[in-house]
């Protein structure tokens, strides 16, 4: 029998946290054979929520589930976990200015930083879905000096999916025959959804979705504007976040990330940026990925043409101020 892995989940206790357990807890992110031992990490004021999440654990009685640790300990949550979900973090609340969540979020990412550092397992693997994903998720790296910057990332998938959703919808095709979309940049409104390399499986083999879609207009607007605004559109629908589709979302990236993605398929992921498509280096930034043996590689040598270029500067820009304002609020 395979030895159980360690999956650490933060702000365990809110709504993603609640759609993300059981299906970790399934065998949705590491596969149905691994054994797990989950650590639900939340703040005081959520503890007896986090006591009530751990209850209905137990209750479900998953065969999968070898163990779970719910505490607002960070250095107990951290102890020995293997994979790090990061879903806590300080909201945006009414009124607030932006320097000022950036600022609790750094705070709490630097903290946390340290504690992964100094007692994660060995090549520990983090991704961070609390916003601003990105620069929550480059806060951590700067504070983990001895975690390969390779480790951590930050979550685009959902936006991803949402992308080969949308594609599904509009061809009216299996969202599995749909492929290789890519969400470059910001996991912010100026992301760039691209699908100018991505491709639909047909009974005549795979065709190119702009050749099926025929429709430029709307591939280079709307559809644009549909993932870019999605997350706000559930909001207004719900009033309550996406918390389903992000936390399936999250499962799939740790579940390609670590047991591979299949051939001639890419997945977005927000990566360290070594300076692939000119994106400036040291950003964390959402770039097309392929995975094998628990490793992450930028897909390289897409044409990108003149309207994907802004696309992809634009996102960086934005990037890079939310890089000095994080900075900014480390002083
Ligand atoms: P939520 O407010 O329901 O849950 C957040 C939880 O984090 C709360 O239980 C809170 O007590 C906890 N928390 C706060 N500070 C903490 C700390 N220092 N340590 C541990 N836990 C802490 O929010 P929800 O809907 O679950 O969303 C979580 C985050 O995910 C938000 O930042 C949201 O913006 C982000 N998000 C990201 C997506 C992505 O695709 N990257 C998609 C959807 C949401």
């Amino acid at each position: 029998a395979k030895e159980p892995v360690r999956v650490l989940v933060t702000g365990a206790a809110g709504q993603i946290g609640y759609a993300l357990v059981p299906m970790i807890a399934r065998g949705v992110m590491l596969g149905p054979d691994q054994p797990v031992i989950l650590h639900m990490l939340d703040i005081p004021p959520a503890a007896e929520a986090l006591n009530g999440v751990k209850m209905e654990l137990v209750d479900a009685a998953f065969p999968l589930l070898k163990g779970v640790v719910a505490t607002t300990d960070v250095v107990e949550a951290c102890t020995g976990v293997n994979i790090a979900v990061m879903v806590g973090g300080f909201p945006r609340k009414e009124g607030m200015e932006r320097k000022d969540v950036m600022s609790k979020n750094v705070s709490i990412y630097k903290s946390q930083a340290s504690a992964l550092e100094k007692h994660a397992a060995a090549n520990c693997k983090v991704v961070v879905v609390a916003n601003p994903a990105n620069t929550n998720a480059l806060i951590l790296k700067e504070f983990a000096p001895s975690i390969p910057e390779k480790n951590i990332t930050c979550l685009t998938r959902l936006d991803h999916n949402r992308a080969l959703g949308q594609i599904s919808e509009r061809l009216n095709v299996q969202v599995s025959d749909v492929k290789n979309v890519i969400i470059w940049g910001n996991h912010s409104s100026t992301q760039y959804p691209d699908v100018n390399h991505a491709t639909v499986k047909t009974p005549a083999g795979e065709k190119p979705v702009r050749e099926l879609v025929k429709d430029d207009a709307w591939l280079n607007a709307e559809f644009i504007t549909t993932v870019q605004q999605r997350g706000a559109a559930i909001i207004k629908a719900r009033k309550l976040s996406s918390a389903l589709s992000a936390a399936s979302s999250a499962c799939d990236h740790i579940h390609d990330w670590v047991l591979g993605t299949p051939e001639g398929t890419w997945v977005s992921m927000g990566v360290y940026s070594d300076g692939s498509y000119n994106v400036p280096a040291g950003l964390i930034y959402s770039f097309p990925v392929t995975c094998q043996n628990g490793e992450w590689k930028i897909v390289q040598g897409l044409g990108i043409d003149e309207f994907s270029r802004k696309k992809l500067d634009l996102t960086a820009d934005e990037l890079s101020e939310e890089k000095a304002l994080a900075y900014s609020c480390l002083t």
